[in-house]
């Protein structure tokens, strides 16, 4: 493929913490709709648009599918077919830290898993290295050196180029930072759940984050497609609620939910926005944000996703507004 002149012209780039290392306000995560279940053609065109968006930084995993490792798997196709020559132009993470195979070495944070696991990453997607490698939880049964160790050793062997870690609570990402920063490789970035309706990284990670001069790539931005308007008249078939696979229940679509999701899109509206961008834009307006990493299950809730940036700022009356209606009971 040869890709869109212009595809940087119309991204933000925001810098990683106090790394070298910038990354676009929106980057794509390839949790769902790029798996072996998937229409393989629908996932390529997905990733192509981002690319030519300026979308350049892709997440994955080890286990995203289904079945696991096939996101990985579609990816490296994608690579190989139309992106080879781009490699240098993409920032590639994956991650280990979920059961991913049989037995006591099969997930959670021990070297053993950790660097198999990434060995395996970069079979399925035929590439020499990715750009960040995750430990995709904190382990509390391993000592933290062991783990911070794996993605030091990860990084110094030349198969990541940059240590991130996901899902660590506040205190444990301080002693994390503090190891890495030992060992000589910082860490690079935190890839915590956070949306307007998920806010526990307000109380102390993101001030830990901001002091350690660690990144912040906020996943699930749209709570899994609950703050869009995906969910306002009914179910639909295709949705991730209706998916057998999904990981968004259908009793997480509670009455109580429901109305802060219709007054939340008033709310959108008035913004001249979708409840979506609205979404993206509430948590950027934070600079300690470094990215916002949203799934997709077509090309247009990308286009939509991506026109958030045209409208990020936020007056006083309009951050009150959605106080009220998140704080409602
Ligand atoms: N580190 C971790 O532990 C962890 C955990 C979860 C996710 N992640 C990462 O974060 C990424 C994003 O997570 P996510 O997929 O849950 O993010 P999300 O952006 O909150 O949800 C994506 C879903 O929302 C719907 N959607 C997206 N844009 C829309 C739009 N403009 N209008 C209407 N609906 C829209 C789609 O649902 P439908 O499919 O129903 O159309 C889409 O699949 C993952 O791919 C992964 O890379 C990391």
């Amino acid at each position: 493929m040869n890709a869109d002149k212009d595809r940087y012209a119309g991204m933000i780039y925001r810098r990683c913490g106090k790394s070298g290392l910038k990354l676009p306000l929106i980057s794509l995560g390839l949790w769902h709709n790029f798996g072996g279940v998937d229409d393989f053609q629908k996932s390529r065109s997905i990733v192509l648009e981002a690319f030519n968006s300026g979308v350049c930084h892709f997440d994955l995993a080890n286990n995203y599918g289904p079945p696991p490792g096939s996101a990985e798997e579609n990816f490296g196709r994608i690579l190989k077919t139309d992106l080879k020559q781009y490699r240098d132009e993409m920032i590639i993470s994956t991650k280990a830290g979920y059961q991913m195979w049989d037995g006591p070495y099969g997930e959670w944070g021990s070297r053993k898993y950790l660097l198999a696991s990434l060995d395996q990453s970069l079979k399925r997607m035929s590439i020499e290295y990715v750009d960040i490698f995750y430990s995709h939880r904190f382990d509390p049964d391993t000592p933290l050196e062991e783990t911070m160790g794996a993605l030091d050793s990860a990084v110094k062997q030349g198969k990541a180029l940059y240590a991130g870690i996901s899902n660590y609570p506040a205190s444990v990402t301080r002693k994390a930072a503090e190891l890495l920063r030992e060992m000589g490789t910082p860490c690079l970035i935190h890839q915590p759940k956070y949306s307007m309706f998920d806010r526990w990284v307000e109380k102390d990670l993101l001030n830990a984050l901001e002091k350690e001069g660690i990144g912040c790539i906020a996943f699930s931005p749209l709570a899994q497609g609950l703050l869009t308007d995906r969910y306002l008249n009914g179910i639909p078939a295709d949705s991730r609620a209706a998916l057998p696979h999904g990981f968004l229940k259908k009793e997480q679509i509670t009455q109580e939910v429901l109305e802060k999701i219709i007054k939340l899109n008033e709310t959108a509206k008035n913004r001249g926005q979708s409840l979506a961008q609205m979404a993206i834009a509430w948590l950027l307006k934070d600079h300690r944000v470094t990215s916002v990493l949203v799934g997709a299950s077509s090309v247009n809730q990308l286009r939509d996703n991506l026109d958030s940036l045209k409208n990020l700022a936020f007056g006083k009356e309009e951050i009150d507004k959605i106080e009220e209606i998140l704080n409602e009971k």
